[in-house]
């Protein structure tokens, strides 16, 4: 059993995203049973809120809902996780500064390092723009959690 952690700033939007997108790969490669997937934020802004209704709505046209009530990353979770997928540089660097043990630090990886456009490393924040923003995340999540489910399967012989 591999396990996984979205993080972004807030937990509402793009992680929980990530968790739907990334259960719905598994599910339909039909490995769900391999994976612990969850998500988290590096902020305390929204604590046990469901995800931003405007990402629930798209994740809901595609199948997937998304349930998650919100939570603050914490440094248990660096014993926890196997992976730790951060959406942007900020919150990457927030996570990192949580440990000065270099193990634990190598598990944080940027979910764009995982995408085939390289033009930007950060999953764009949606939260103070418009529905375009919150497509544009979830394009880019279901580019990157395919690319990461097949870079985990080939490293792990899932
Ligand atoms: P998320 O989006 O990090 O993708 O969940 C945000 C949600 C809320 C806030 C910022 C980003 N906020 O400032 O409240």
């Amino acid at each position: 059993m591999k396990k996984i952690l979205f993080v972004c700033l807030g937990n509402i939007c793009r992680s929980p995203m990530a968790e739907g997108v990334f259960k719905k790969v598994i599910e339909n490669k039909a490995v769900a049973n391999k994976f612990y997937c969850d998500s988290a934020g590096t902020s305390a802004y929204h604590i046990g809120a469901l995800p931003d209704e405007r990402m629930r709505a798209i994740a809901q046209e595609r199948g997937i809902i998304l349930d998650h009530c919100a939570r603050q990353i914490t440094v248990k979770d660096f014993d926890d996780f196997d992976y730790i997928l951060a959406m942007d540089t900020s919150n990457y660097n927030n996570i990192r500064n949580l440990t000065k043990d270099k193990s634990r630090q190598d598990k944080v990886f940027m979910m764009r390092a995982f995408d085939s456009d390289k033009s930007t490393m950060d999953v764009p924040d949606p939260y103070y723009g418009g529905m375009s923003g919150f497509h544009d995340v979830y394009e880019i999540l279901w580019r990157c959690c395919n690319n990461f489910y097949n870079y985990i399967s080939e490293e792990q012989k899932i």
